[in-house]
């Protein structure tokens, strides 16, 4: 074993200037410690020699302590969270001591495999163009302005796992010889990483406890003439990739992706509820109620003043609700409030109250609703959003832009067989379909924009790269449940969603202006779709000038859901054929699913009926009543005698022939609209041009 020396030769004390630091020579087992520390690094957390963001190690003097040969070098692993290696750095105390571990386990492997070193002197220009200059040794780093023949060409080493720079003085000729096993002093070590940190560095500070029998004599390596890189036999490649390249590594790699999970799926359960996103699947399950509302599933009985409550919405006041009055009405652009609203099916809002203030105070503001067409067929329920909102733009003479996702029907459920290859092109022809009921609602073709996503995201892809940037993974986890096995498209399609809530999304539709940029949005929507809302309001100030009324935030209005036939629990679907009345459907169609299929609060017999009376709360013929039928006066009627067994309307049978009266008349006046809207109707609607 050589002795520590420090280097007097005169060639270098003439150079003083340039090379600041004189260190002094390390002995040869704490030089080929380190190498072996720096390869066992390398595969431990996958760092491809040369990896462009690697930066060369550096070792410290401080070769003898308490009598232990030993040192201390740090490596830089690339900017922020180790981005130049394969594995994700542990952040946390627990992670970096298994790192630890990792590493020390690694190198003794390769001392114990007693593997020869060889030593090879390359010229300095082609290594570093090879490998970059992240193989140097800190003493490599620097050419001094007159260089040396030697200052020209690198001393490398070809250890296990990478190809090193070598220090000053000597190393040994295999790694068994350093004779003792290498143990990393974790009080010196340091691990930089984090979200905090710009760079991620390790530190790592070692010692040799020598074996007491140690009887490997030792003998310094020579360089090598003629090593031809091609002839490193283990896979030269290697090295140049950022694999993991041994056992220690992988498992480790393993522990800390299993700990990155677990440690995920608590910080999305925190950021669903630092936006008081309440489960409301998993905080009915305790109260006995098996209602579900989430924007992918309406199930059970639902329970509207807990979901205001759960959201954090307000329900629609009555001094709410008669200001609204004053401002439609009052101002002689509609006839009436409309009976969503009369009957508390529209219920709640968010920041409605500004919307007023917008009105009061001549501030411009634009309406925003969408579709996801799933379906050709659209039924009943579809259209509950799509009246109110038409309402809407004529009580407030408004624009409206009206969103129609066919890529998020697509990536929710869309279909790829190898045969026919994926459905995409299905669901835009779905929205022609459906955007021909839509106009059939009879909105203001001046002040109205339709527009599918697949044609129209272009345009908006600024706001929504902004509300990318502004929103994380696990928040948008948190809120729709997504996690590492949902498509990549389902964690961005909220941004999507998000963005028509932003006049930026309509540079041509509303303009450019800053009066433009100031405009607020109101969102009519069945309440399922709360939680992309909630998620914009959120982001919404990082979009606007700070001098928008609301911040930003689109205000809400929420609806109920429209009851499916077979019971007044959960919202319509148009899988169940007979759970639907589809705006296609013919005159004897309804009248038989009606007669059929809606579901009665009435009693078993007549008698019983006569009694008791029919519990409307439940009764599907009237619950839709309340939706469709204008006349309060009748429907008052309707209920009182139907909840009393008496009069006019005693039995389920009136009543059922009432909802087919009203319902013809609403569903034939709607074929009769859609019949004459063609294919080119529906390009002047989605064509881009200024609606203000
Ligand atoms: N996601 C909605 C659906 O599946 C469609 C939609 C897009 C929407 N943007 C909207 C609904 C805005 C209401 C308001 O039907």
């Amino acid at each position: 074993m050589n002795e520590p020396k420090t280097s007097n030769d005169p060639d270098k004390t003439s150079k003083k200037k340039e090379r600041v630091i004189q260190k002094p020579i390390p002995p040869s087992n704490v030089t080929t410690a380190y190498l072996i520390l720096r390869g066992a690094l390398a595969a431990v957390v996958g760092c491809p020699i040369g990896g462009e963001e690697t930066t060369p190690s550096l070792m410290q003097p401080s070769y003898i302590k308490d009598g232990y040969p030993s040192g201390k070098f740090s490596v830089g692993l690339g900017k922020k969270q180790g981005t130049a290696c394969a594995l994700q750095i542990p952040e946390d105390a627990q992670g970096q001591e298994w790192l630890y571990d990792a590493i020390e386990s690694a190198a003794n492997d390769i001392v114990n495999q007693n593997i020869d070193l060889n030593m090879f002197v390359m010229d300095r220009e082609v290594a570093i163009d090879k490998f970059t200059n992240a193989i140097l040794d800190q003493s490599q780093l620097k050419v001094p302005k007159k260089p040396t023949e030697d200052d020209l060409n690198l001393k490398l080493v070809y250890i296990p796992n990478v190809i090193l720079g070598v220090p000053p003085g000597p190393v040994l000729a295999s790694t068994g010889m350093i004779g003792g096993k290498i143990v990393l002093e974790r009080e010196g070590c340091n691990v930089t990483a984090g979200r905090k940190s710009r760079k991620c560095d390790i530190v790592l500070k070692f010692k040799i406890e020598l074996d007491e029998s140690n009887d490997v004599a030792a003998t310094d390596a020579i360089v090598q003439d003629n090593v031809n890189l091609d002839d490193i036999s283990i896979g030269f490649q290697v090295l140049l990739s950022s694999d993991i390249r041994m056992d220690q590594g992988k498992t480790l790699h393993e522990t800390v992706m299993e700990a990155n999970r677990r440690r995920l799926e608590e910080e999305a359960i925190a950021a669903a509820n630092a936006l008081k996103i309440d489960d409301t699947l998993n905080s009915e399950k305790e109260t006995s109620s098996d209602m579900v509302v989430n924007a992918f599933e309406v199930s059970g009985k639902i329970d509207y003043s807990k979901l205001v409550e759960n959201f954090g919405s307000k329900v629609i006041d009555p001094e709410l609700l008669a200001r609204i009055e004053r401002l439609t009405v009052g101002r002689g652009t509609v006839p009436y409030l409309h009976r969503f609203l009369r009957r508390e099916i529209f219920f709640s809002h968010r920041d409605m109250v500004k919307i007023c203030e917008c009105l009061e105070n001549n501030q411009p503001f634009y309406l925003y609703t969408g579709r996801g067409p799933s379906s050709g067929a659209m039924h009943l329920g579809h259209l509950v959003p799509f009246l109110f909102t038409q309402w809407l733009q004529q009580a407030f003479q408004c624009p409206l832009v009206i969103q129609m996702t066919d890529d998020e029907k697509f990536l929710f459920k869309g279909t790829y067989d190898e045969e026919n290859g994926d459905n995409l092109d299905y669901f835009a022809q779905l929205t022609i379909e459906n955007a021909k009921d839509i106009i059939a609602c009879g909105f203001d073709p001046d002040k109205t924009f339709l527009f599918s996503d697949l044609d129209y995201v272009g345009t908006m892809y600024p706001t929504i790269v902004r509300i990318w940037k502004a929103v994380t993974t696990n928040t948008v986890n948190g809120i729709f449940g997504f996690d590492g096995s949902s498509n990549i498209g389902k964690v961005a399609f909220p941004a999507i969603q998000a963005a028509p809530s932003f006049p930026s999304s309509f540079p041509t539709v509303l303009g450019r202006t800053q009066e433009v940029a100031n405009m607020a949005c109101l969102i009519p929507c069945a309440i399922d779709q709360d939680p992309y809302f909630r998620m914009t309001r959120d982001v919404a100030h990082k979009l606007v000038p700070k001098s928008h009324p609301l911040n930003g935030k689109p205000a809400l209005i929420h609806s109920k859901f429209f009851p499916p036939l077979q019971g007044a629990e959960g919202k319509m679907s148009s899988s169940n054929e007979n759970s639907a009345v589809f705006l296609t459907d013919t005159a004897e169609q309804i009248e038989r699913k009606i007669k059929e299929h809606a579901f009665s609060g009435g009693q078993d017999t007549k008698k019983l009926q006569l009694e008791l009376g029919a519990n409307l709360e439940v009764d599907v013929s009237y619950q839709w009543l309340r939706f469709f039928m204008e006349d309060d006066e009748e429907l008052d009627k309707i209920g009182k005698d139907y909840s009393t067994g008496t009069g006019e309307y005693w039995s389920t049978g009136a009543v059922k022939a009432k909802l087919v009266e009203v319902l013809l008349d609403i569903v034939g006046e709607h074929q009769k609209r859609r019949e004459k809207i063609t294919d080119d109707t529906v390009r002047e609607w989605m064509k881009e041009r200024c609606i203000l």
